[in-house]
């Protein structure tokens, strides 16, 4: 069964446009953008484009890509002093000469859109609740509970550990009871991990590296990888034409995860702005 991404996302996407229409101002999110790489550019225009659908404020702030450590952690403070914004985002990656962490802490963690702030990372893998959880793994678990699929007691193997996904959605499953592996680059015979999962979760960016082979008979397959062929096809981790009939479920790249990911953005977007206006 095709796991439809698009569709849930976008009954997501109608629930929050009305839960929008009922506030008395409109929740704000403050993307910042340094450079001009062209797939940032690409997400940092559909995040404004859907953020504007329903009915929020988006702002895009561009900045040069020589734009300084001090420059850029300025922007992020007078986001995090400003009322009016709610949720901030800095696109990632940044120029080479940025320290990305440093920039990521300095985000206020009650206006961390992204879930990357220490603090929101760290309540997430202690169990605690945090302001806000990084978007494509909340996307991911999202999908499963959308077609009932178990995560209590199953095995799991997430593969790649990135903080953006890999290391976020294993916290996520652990705190929903699941057995979670973590393969990556150096892992040994990673297809003999594979193939005893009863779901498999890639997080690569590696185009078709997922054949059948690599999966157990009527496991669960979700592709949260996204890397272009030389003709500018969307290609994910996995060959789903030729896992498609082994598994019991699995998402299509494009139409799958991409999706989720925008719809949770924006329903924690939704949500900061809740709690900032609880704490006034
Ligand atoms: N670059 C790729 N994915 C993401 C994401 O989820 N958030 C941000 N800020 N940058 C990204």
């Amino acid at each position: 069964m095709i796991i439809d991404g698009k569709k849930i996302a976008q009954e997501i996407l109608l629930y929050l446009k009305d839960e929008v229409q009922k506030l008395d101002t409109k929740p704000t999110i403050a993307v910042i953008i340094v450079g001009q790489n062209p797939s940032s550019k690409i997400y940092v225009n559909l995040k404004q484009k859907k953020a504007i659908e329903l009915g929020m404020n988006s702002i895009v702030i561009e900045m040069q890509k020589d734009t300084t450590q001090k420059e850029l952690e300025d922007k992020i403070d007078e986001l995090n002093q400003n009322p009016e914004i709610n949720a901030i985002l800095v696109q990632l990656p940044l120029p080479k000469h940025l320290d990305t962490y440093k920039i990521i802490e300095k985000i206020d963690p009650i206006k961390d859109v992204d879930g990357f702030h220490p603090q929101n990372v760290g309540r997430l893998s202690i169990g605690l609740e945090p302001y806000s959880t990084s978007c494509t793994p909340k996307g991911v678990i999202r999908l499963l509970d959308a077609y009932n699929i178990d995560i209590e007691s199953k095995n799991i193997v997430i593969i790649g550990r990135s903080n953006i996904v890999g290391k976020p959605l294993a916290s996520m499953l652990l705190a929903r009871n699941a057995t979670v592996t973590v393969a990556h680059s150096k892992t040994l015979n990673i297809r003999a991990i594979t193939q005893r999962a009863d779901i498999v979760i890639a997080a690569v960016g590696s185009a078709h590296l997922i054949d059948s082979d690599w999966i157990k008979d009527k496991a669960v397959v979700i592709d949260v990888g996204i890397s272009k062929s030389p003709e500018g096809k969307l290609l994910g981790d996995v060959d789903f034409e030729s896992v498609k009939d082994k598994a019991s479920y699995i998402t299509p790249v494009p139409g799958g995860v991409g999706p989720m990911t925008i719809a949770m953005l924006l329903e924690n977007t939704l949500h900061l702005y809740n709690l900032q206006k609880e704490q006034k």
